[in-house]
């Protein structure tokens, strides 16, 4: 079968939904690839790259859909795109099947089958085709860039000869893929950087990636992240109300605040209002990714940069994957190759377009004549972190009490091991000889201060101490290579055992460690 991608049609996009590098892989799998010539000039890839990787170039598209089984590209296809399509043919693009439907309709009427990137659900397996995720991560960190290019200062404080300069501070709104990347971006250039998100659960994520997260003081009931798909859900008027009077407050503070709210198939919420714009200092930016979905600025002006009479520079542009064409090609023609080895199990270059699976079924809006879309929720729960529990702030005094039966337990356990041990020596010493009672001691002492040393390390030093367990690995196999050559077959038999416990230890020890320090490494 052959996989072909048309050069983009609609105007101003760059990226491309092969790579090169993905023909080679899908190649493997089996299928033959074609490109349509210039296809992927924007990206940085021009046709010679292509006939270098074993890819067909076809002059027109016409020629291109002719050609291919199976067509993959990035935007969803136009009408005089969908009429190239035939009965039997599979496509695979973005398609906005909820905003499309006449589009759909068409495509099922043909007998077109239409796997929709933005309907791959969010589900762990899936992780590797989800499209809008990788386009998303690349979009919050672009709108950072973008908001750096048109803000006048540094995002990092300094202090210089020439005088000192405060940090920029930034806020980002909604912390999904988007607006996780945007945060890692902007803590890593040196702003102080804020954070806010419906789900309470991403808080973690957040300060772990050195932003403060916005807290409200506001009882909600908790989401469910894995009923909703992984997706917020809307917020009452009430809490809305709690979080705008926040927003109000840090408005006149903040130098760049970057929207990603959104739940999907719905409008944008407004979270940006007029006053909180006007309230911003002359030179601020604000950076609306939403802007598609109407945008979370009520200023915002889509695929426009505008400049407010305050001075206050709002951009609303929709293409920030776009504008990092290679990048974005790369990780989309990634997730199109997963897509297909999902759809090619036997390796031989068929498709076999199997609805019993969660991801295909979900993704696949139309086939066999039929439309089928929406799809029925996913067998499996999306991702979604655990909420956390409210943990209740004590008292001083419940603190102190708290340490007090910490401590009590604590010594309890220690002396009730103690007696163990000292009534095991007891037992022992009455039966075996003065020589062994020596060396029986040392091992219940040693079994004791280890048992200690172990238990009371914090989990973070875990590794160091693996590195003082090898030390005493080494000890021990020293110990039994001098006991190995005992004329009694028991002791023999004992060091051996001894030299293989070891070993496991070290061994597994600098397994576990070139494993750690692979992960470190740059490829
Ligand atoms: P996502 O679904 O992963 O994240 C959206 C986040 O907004 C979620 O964490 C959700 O909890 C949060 N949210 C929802 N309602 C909220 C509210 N009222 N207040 C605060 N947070 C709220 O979506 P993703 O993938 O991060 O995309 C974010 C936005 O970026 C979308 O609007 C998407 O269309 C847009 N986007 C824009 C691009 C561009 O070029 N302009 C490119 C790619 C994505």
């Amino acid at each position: 079968m052959k996989i072909g991608t048309p050069k983009e049609v609609m105007k101003g996009e760059a990226r491309v939904a092969m790579t090169p590098d993905s023909a080679r892989q899908l190649q493997k799998l089996g299928y033959d690839c074609i490109i349509e010539s210039g296809a992927g000039d924007a990206a940085g890839y021009n046709d010679a790259t292509y006939t270098e990787a074993g890819v067909e170039v076809v002059k027109t598209a016409e020629a291109l859909w002719k050609a291919a089984d199976v067509v993959a590209k990035v935007r969803p296809p136009t009408e005089a795109e969908l009429k190239k399509s035939r009965d039997g043919q599979l496509l695979i693009s973005f398609f906005w099947p909820a905003q499309n439907e006449t589009l759909m309709k068409m495509a099922a009427d043909q007998g077109t089958s239409v796997i929709a990137m933005d309907m791959v659900p969010r589900i762990s397996r899936a992780q590797k085709m989800d499209a809008l995720s990788s386009m998303a991560n690349i979009a919050g960190y672009r709108a950072v860039i973008e908001a750096g290019n048109n803000f006048g200062r540094f995002f990092t404080g300094q202090i210089t000869a020439a005088g000192k300069v405060p940090p920029a501070k930034v806020l980002v709104v909604g912390a999904g893929v988007a607006g996780l990347a945007a945060i890692g971006t902007s803590t890593s250039l040196g702003a102080i950087t804020y954070a806010f998100d419906v789900r309470p659960e991403v808080a973690e994520q957040v300060e772990s990636m050195g932003a403060e997260f916005v807290f409200l003081d506001f009882e909600e009931e908790q989401q469910d992240g894995a009923k909703t798909g992984g997706y917020a859900s809307v917020s009452s008027p009430e809490f809305t109300a709690a979080q705008l009077a926040k927003f109000r407050e840090l408005a006149p503070d903040i130098d760049i605040v970057i929207t990603t709210a959104l739940i999907p198939n719905r409008e944008a919420p407004e979270l940006w209002t007029k006053d909180m714009v006007e309230a911003m200092k002359p030179g601020s930016v604000i950076i609306d990714l939403a802007a598609e979905k109407g945008g979370n600025c009520k200023l915002t002006v889509m695929d426009e940069k505008i400049v407010t009479d305050n001075g206050v520079t709002i951009i609303g542009y929709t293409d920030f994957p776009s504008r990092m064409a290679t990048q974005s090609s790369n990780l989309y023609a990634t997730n199109i190759r997963h897509m297909l080895t999902d759809l090619t199990p036997g390796k031989d270059g068929k498709v076999v377009h199997n609805m019993e699976d969660d991801v295909i079924r979900g993704a696949t809006i139309a086939h066999e004549k039929a439309v089928t879309f929406p799809p029925p929720p996913p067998k499996v729960n999306a991702i979604a972190a655990k909420p956390k529990e409210k943990v209740k702030e004590l008292t001083p005094e419940e603190k102190r009490a708290n340490e007090v039966a910490a401590f009590k337990a604590q010594t309890k356990q220690q002396v009730t091991l103690l007696g163990i041990g000292a009534a095991l020596v007891l037992a022992v010493g009455l039966v075996a000889p003065a020589s062994f009672m020596q060396h029986f001691i040392v091992f219940l002492l040693s079994v004791f201060i280890g048992f200690q040393v172990i238990w009371n390390v914090a989990h973070s030093l875990h590794t160091p101490l693996m590195a003082v367990t090898n030390a005493i690995s080494s000890i021990v196999i020293l110990g039994a290579l001098i006991q190995i050559g005992s004329s009694s077959m028991l002791i023999t038999l004992l060091a051996a055992l001894g030299i293989f416990m070891a070993s496991i230890n070290i061994f597994g020890g600098f397994l576990v460690t070139r494993r750690m320090l692979a992960m470190f490494q740059k490829s």
